[in-house]
């Protein structure tokens, strides 16, 4: 006897309007059939609604304190991210007020951030540390990131970015010896991250960087990411892909070569349109070269306070089909199951043994949520099978 039968639904993944299934059953928090009728102690009528897998946003740095609106209108008159975050603004303007900020108010100032996530279907999160960059407040920023997780519905992935940039006033290797060294076995020790990121960029970090940092993470048995390409690649996304990494984000200035290394990895290619929009980047990633060679793409919203104020996957996923020119259907298994892929999770597929995480919506279609930006909101919200 299952929990919950829902019927009279359309069941996304046909994103042409036709559905996979009418109905499905959860028991235990999981889908455990699809289009079969299933004795459940409760009968839900969905009328007709679209049903579709929670969406996942698989690349966020949504634990911040203060703001960058100042730097945000000097980039809108001209001024350079490059040359803003070598005068000590940018990430480290964020690092000054997140160090400042204590965990209460971290977690205070990210709910928010997370309600409208999920008022719009997202049911699951991953988040980065980064603005911390010493070892007692990057350990802050990820306890707060697991206390987002326990504190509220949303599945919540941490991912350790102590490899953002080099904060003021340190030397490079030495500060990479502490991310390794004192950083990495600390966040090991005290379960405080999934999977190691680092930003792979002329004002951050370099390959050989990545390559010791990945070498350390994976010793600890932590999954591997990388920003790379954002402003330039030259070899960072291929070096990534063969050191395992499992997503590589940004990819604007990725090449034929890149494309390549990712096809032969396992990587996921992770989209960020609202990066690329914040920064009036004209510059896109090679969006048919990675369709042609099959590379999963990813498409996330990398809320921060810098490149991407934006808080709304469903703005990303608009956003990727306008300016990256992804297909509508590619942008939704962007943020439903090649985002979980990016995460290594099972969510983002409704099938029998799948966490039921999943949202109902008063549309005829899927790709009304591609084409429509604004003014959609899903009627319910579902997490291993518990409204919202
Ligand atoms: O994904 N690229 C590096 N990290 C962020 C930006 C962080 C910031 O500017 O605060 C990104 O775009
Ligand atoms: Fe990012």
């Amino acid at each position: 006897m299952a929990d919950q039968f829902f019927h009279n639904a359309k069941v996304y993944p046909k994103a042409d309007g036709e559905a996979a299934a009418d109905c499905f059953a959860v028991a235990d928090g999981r889908i455990v059939s699809l289009g079969v009728d299933t004795p459940a102690t409760q009968r839900i009528d969905l009328d007709g609604r679209v049903v579709m897998p929670g969406f996942v946003d698989c690349h966020t740095h949504l634990v911040w304190a203060g703001d960058r609106s100042a730097e945000f209108a000097q980039r809108q008159s001209g001024a350079d991210y490059a040359a803003t975050a070598r005068e000590g603004g940018g990430i480290l303007a964020t690092v000054r007020a997140l160090r400042a900020a204590d965990e209460e108010t971290l977690v205070a100032l990210a709910l928010p951030r997370l309600r409208a996530l999920a008022r719009e279907g997202v049911t699951q999160v991953e988040i980065k540390s980064g603005y911390g960059l010493d070892t007692d407040s990057e350990l802050k920023m990820l306890r707060v990131i697991r206390r987002l997780g326990r504190e509220q519905p949303l599945r919540i992935q941490a991912t350790f970015l102590g490899a953002h940039t080099v904060p003021a006033g340190r030397d490079r290797n030495e500060y990479l010896d502490e991310v390794i060294e004192v950083m990495l076995p600390a966040i090991a020790a005290e379960g405080l991250a999934d999977a190691v990121d680092i930003y792979v960029e002329e004002i951050a970090f370099s390959i050989p960087d990545m390559a010791r940092l990945f070498a350390a993470a994976r010793d600890h048995g932590f999954a591997l990411r990388a920003h790379t390409g954002q402003f330039s690649d030259a070899g960072a996304t291929a070096a990534a892909c063969a050191l395992g990494a499992r997503s590589c984000d940004h990819l604007e200035h990725a090449d034929a070569a890149a494309v390549a290394a990712m096809a032969a990895s396992d990587a996921v290619a992770v989209l960020l349109p609202g990066a690329f929009y914040c920064l009036r980047e004209t510059h896109r990633p090679p969006v048919a070269l990675l369709r042609a060679a099959g590379v999963p793409m990813a498409v996330a919203s990398d809320a921060n306070p810098g490149t991407s104020p934006l808080v709304s996957l469903l703005a990303a996923l608009h956003m990727s089909v306008v300016l990256f020119g992804l297909t509508p259907a590619e942008a939704l298994a962007g943020v439903t199951r090649h985002a979980a892929r990016a995460l290594g999770a099972d969510t983002g597929v409704l099938a029998p043994g799948r966490p039921a995480d999943f949202s109902a919506w008063r549309i005829d279609r899927p790709a009304v949520l591609a084409y429509q930006l604004g003014g959609l909101l899903p009627d319910a919200v579902y997490i291993g099978g518990h409204r919202l």
